[in-house]
């Protein structure tokens, strides 16, 4: 049939239409064929991708499953089923949402509760394997629980709390409540619920720049505060009636106390510890205990130089002379709007009354005069500001940090703002209540009023796709897809980005042209490297950074994914952080923090200065302090972080030096994931910097973590001996790395039991000004580190503790015993 009739090509199309309409329904038809279950039994399992897939508790009151807090983004949760907002109260790994498309929890069959992301990483477990736990059951009391064949509780979530505790679940030693980082976030923020090391229930702060404590009462003792110290136990817990009792003897009763009512206590992303209590006809929940009165006195709440205003919610100000140091987002607190000198005649006070800034008290003296106070803080640079008591003892605090700010009328001092002295605060308020604009962020991230105490739904996380090739074209198709809809779609880049940022630390996208202008249209070249050049850049906000350009199209694709899901999430001091990346049609680039001193290879091997880079020779604490630091860094991506990562190209190159010589490891680009407890990824390609790659790489073993060891090992002994060791040299008649000989002679010198062996291996440029139990030390780890044999090799944990175990004689290195030597 060459024409086919009108009607055919329609059913056609109607076919068509109905295939695309049920695959795209496909959720929905598969999630009305299934039903919500009470338990959850060996080999089963619940998909994201059902939203009836939940385990319920007997009485409903509670459900378990995916909780969506995202775009695409889901946590596996307890919540209220009959609040109206599905309250959570609590959730597997909140800092790890997982993708709302083939993620799962399961019970496999030796008993471990697992959950897995769509790649098939798991994001969380019970840790329970080899228990033989049979089901998962969720209790009355909300409580999720594994029961062995004879109804033993294995594990149970009352064990692990989030940031909330049901009735009849326990606060014990150990045990922490961790508050979320914003209002309708649920990653993890900087306020803490827990029994402290003197058996007292504490609340702290511990943020980026400053941890301190604020409840109870921090300028009271323990018993004028109403508690006790003696009682070890660490025990409290609420009951049903709405009575809370502590071994501390710290006790409330909720202001509805009585049966019958569903309450939960909750340490809220503003650093309160509230009871609320659920009105089961409304789903709405009110507040029926509090334990700061006054929202203000939670500490960190307005960051650094921010006061907290109570009128009679809590609002963040800055003084005058500051302003906000971010306008989205309070808690970053002000910063000063003119240089300060140090000279005390260029700088004036300003007072401010009734406010105080708690802690950070550099000096502290009574009975002084207010001028004796001001010259105290006028002669210290460091000091930002002082407070005076007049009444009576005549007390000055000489503040060297501004933190915990906030306005009381109850203070009886006044505060003096150190200013420059030609600022002209005439005519201006002294704190200034921030522009109406910010009003209503404000308002979400500082609330005291109930009304405003209801959990929200905004959707602040977005799922990102971590893995490269797992699944091929497909993913990449998906990948794209995903990068397209979290950025494109959202047209509101702020809100994507705050989402985003919330998880991942700052850890944000860039505009090509942001990049281009930062970098004055890539200008200064720092380096480059393997996959690509390395400019210098000034970002918006004046953070220096090096932006990395990646080269070669589809190289630079696999490449540039592989770095971002490395780096993205990690960070450690001993680590080159990652500040975001751009991905624009073919341009892929990276931003990384700046790191002032360039690469070790540099201070280490060249003689004269080269570039524009002015070179400093390494002296001996330097090097060990490069040697421990590195260590860490890999150390760290061994043993500590989320997931293991192996660096694969550890050299003194990808060693970056910070102001004060510390090291930080650098360019994760050829790093892959390796997945904990499997047998070793497989690597497509060689990866490495000949010299120093580990002989398995030509082999055919799968490849470790100790390939980095054996990297380190060679940058170990560099670092002594100051020569690159993986240059070709030829000896005699062989041909052979440097290295080789090295070890070799090092080897012949240490079983000759040579006193004095150490002093032939050794920088000569140091001039003997060195402490020879360490090097001895480097050079042995080092040795051991090259080993043929992997299994010989330690591990980067040992290293650490071997090289940490001789930090302590650094002090006396001209009294150490190998120190008479003469070279
Ligand atoms: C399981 O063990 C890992 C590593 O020790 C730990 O990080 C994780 O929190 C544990 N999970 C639970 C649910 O205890
Ligand atoms: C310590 O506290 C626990 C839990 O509140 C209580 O049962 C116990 O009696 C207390 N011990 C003493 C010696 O008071
Ligand atoms: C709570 O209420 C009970 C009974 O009404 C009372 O005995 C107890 O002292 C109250 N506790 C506190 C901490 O107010
Ligand atoms: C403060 O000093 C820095 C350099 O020291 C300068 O770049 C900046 O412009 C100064 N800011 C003000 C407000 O004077
Ligand atoms: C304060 O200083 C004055 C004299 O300088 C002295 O007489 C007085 O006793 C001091 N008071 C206290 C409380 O030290
Ligand atoms: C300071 O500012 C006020 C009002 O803004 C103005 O009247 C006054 O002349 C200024 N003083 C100086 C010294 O500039």
């Amino acid at each position: 049939m060459r024409n086919p009739s009108p009607s055919s090509k329609l059913s056609t199309l109607l076919l068509l239409l109905s295939l695309l309409i049920s695959f795209l329904s496909s959720k929905a038809v598969a999630s009305s064929s299934s039903s919500t279950k009470s338990s959850l039994n060996r080999g089963s399992s619940l998909s994201v991708e059902e939203d009836s897939d939940l385990l319920t508790s007997p009485d409903t009151k509670f459900s378990s499953g995916f909780y969506q807090v995202g775009s695409n983004a889901y946590c596996f949760s307890i919540w209220f089923t009959h609040s109206a907002d599905k309250t959570v109260v609590w959730m597997a790994n909140r800092d790890r949402p997982v993708n709302g498309r083939g993620s799962r929890i399961s019970l496999d069959r030796d008993g471990n509760m697992v959950l897995t992301d769509v790649d098939g990483s798991v994001v969380w477990n019970s840790n329970t394997s080899s228990s033989r736990a049979q089901s998962a059951e969720l209790s009355n009391n909300g409580n999720l629980v594994l029961k062995d064949k004879d109804g033993h509780f294995v594990w149970q979530s009352f064990d692990f709390p989030t940031d909330t505790l049901l009735p009849s679940q326990p606060i014990t030693k150990g045990k922490k409540l961790i508050s979320a980082s914003a209002n309708g976030v649920v990653s993890s923020g900087y306020y803490s619920f827990y029994f402290d090391n003197d058996n007292v229930l504490k609340m702290m702060y511990d943020g980026p720049e400053i941890s301190s404590l604020y409840w109870p009462n921090p300028d009271y003792t323990v018993f004028q505060n109403g508690r006790s110290n003696y009682n070890s136990s660490r025990y409290g817990v609420l009951d049903e009636m709405g009575l809370f009792v502590a071994s501390d003897q710290f006790g409330f009763n909720a202001s509805d106390l009585g049966l019958g009512i569903k309450r939960r206590l909750t340490l809220d992303y503003d650093g309160n510890l509230r009871l609320y209590s659920l009105d089961e006809s409304t789903g709405l929940w009110g507040i029926s205990w509090a334990a700061m009165a006054v929202e203000c006195k939670v500490h960190g709440l307005c960051g650094r130089n921010g006061i907290c205003v109570y009128a009679p919610t809590a609002k963040c100000s800055c003084a005058v002379g500051y302003e906000m140091r971010d306008p989205s987002d309070l808690g970053k607190g002000c910063k000063l709007k003119f240089n300060l000198s140090c000279d005390p005649n260029q700088v004036k006070f300003v007072s401010l009354q009734q406010i105080d800034f708690y802690g950070f008290d550099s000096a502290h003296q009574t009975n002084i005069s207010l001028e004796s106070c001001r010259q105290l803080c006028l002669n210290d640079c460091s000091c930002e500001a002082f407070m005076y008591r007049n009444g009576g003892d005549g007390a000055c605090f000489a503040k060297s940090a501004l933190f915990n700010g906030y306005r009381s009328a109850a203070f009886p001092g006044t505060m003096y703002l150190k200013l420059p002295k030609d600022v002209n605060i005439s005519g201006s308020s002294m704190i200034k209540e921030s522009d109406p604009i910010c009003e209503s962020s404000k308002a979400e991230r500082l609330m005291g009023s109930s009304d405003m105490y209801k959990p929200t739904h905004d959707m602040k996380y977005i799922y990102f796709y971590w893995f490269v090739s797992a699944i091929g074209v497909i993913e990449v198709l998906f990948v794209a897809s995903g990068w397209w809809y979290l950025f494109r779609s959202h047209g509101v880049p702020t809100s994507v980005e705050e989402g985003y940022r919330a998880i991942y630390n700052q850890f944000r996208r860039f505009t090509y042209a942001e990049l281009k202008k930062a970098t004055k249209k890539f200008k200064e070249e720092l380096g480059r490297g393997g996959s690509g050049y390395v400019y210098k850049g000034v970002l918006d906000d004046d953070r220096v950074v090096a932006v990395k350009k990646l080269g070669d199209a589809t190289q630079g694709e696999a490449e540039f994914l592989a770095e971002m899901s490395t780096i993205g999430r990690i960070y450690h001091m001993k680590l080159v952080r990652m500040w975001g990346y751009c991905s624009e049609r073919s341009h892929r680039l990276l931003v990384y923090e700046y790191v002032e001193n360039g690469s070790l290879d540099k201070h280490l091997f060249s003689n004269s200065s080269s570039g524009n880079m002015p070179l400093t020779f390494l002296g001996w604490s330097a090097r060990f302090k490069i040697a421990v630091g590195t260590a860490k860094g890999l150390a760290y991506l061994h043993h500590e972080c989320l997931e293991w990562v192996i660096h694969c190209d550890v050299k003194p190159e990808n060693i970056l030096l910070d102001s004060d010589f510390e090291p930080k490891i650098a360019d994760f680009g050829l790093a892959k994931l390796s997945q904990r407890g499997g047998s070793g990824p497989n690597f497509s390609q060689i990866r490495g910097t000949k010299g120093y790659m580990a002989p398995e790489w030509a082999s055919n073993l799968p490849i470790t973590a100790k390939v980095d060891v054996y990297s380190y090992g060679v940058v170990l002994l560099e670092i002594v001996s100051g020569n690159r060791l993986s240059n070709w040299v030829v000896d005699g008649d062989v041909e052979e790395v440097e290295l080789q000989r090295f070890v070799r002679m090092a080897k012949e010198k240490l079983d000759g039991g040579e006193e004095t062996w150490i002093s032939d291996f050794v920088d000569l440029r140091l001039n003997g000004q060195l402490n020879w139990r360490q090097a001895e030390v480097m050079v042995e780890i080092g040795i051991s580190c090259v080993e043929e044999d992997r299994n010989k090799r330690p591990t980067m944990d040992m290293v650490v503790q071997t090289l940490l175990a001789c930090d302590d004689e650094s002090n006396d290195m001209h009294h150490s015993t190998s120190s008479e030597i003469n070279i």
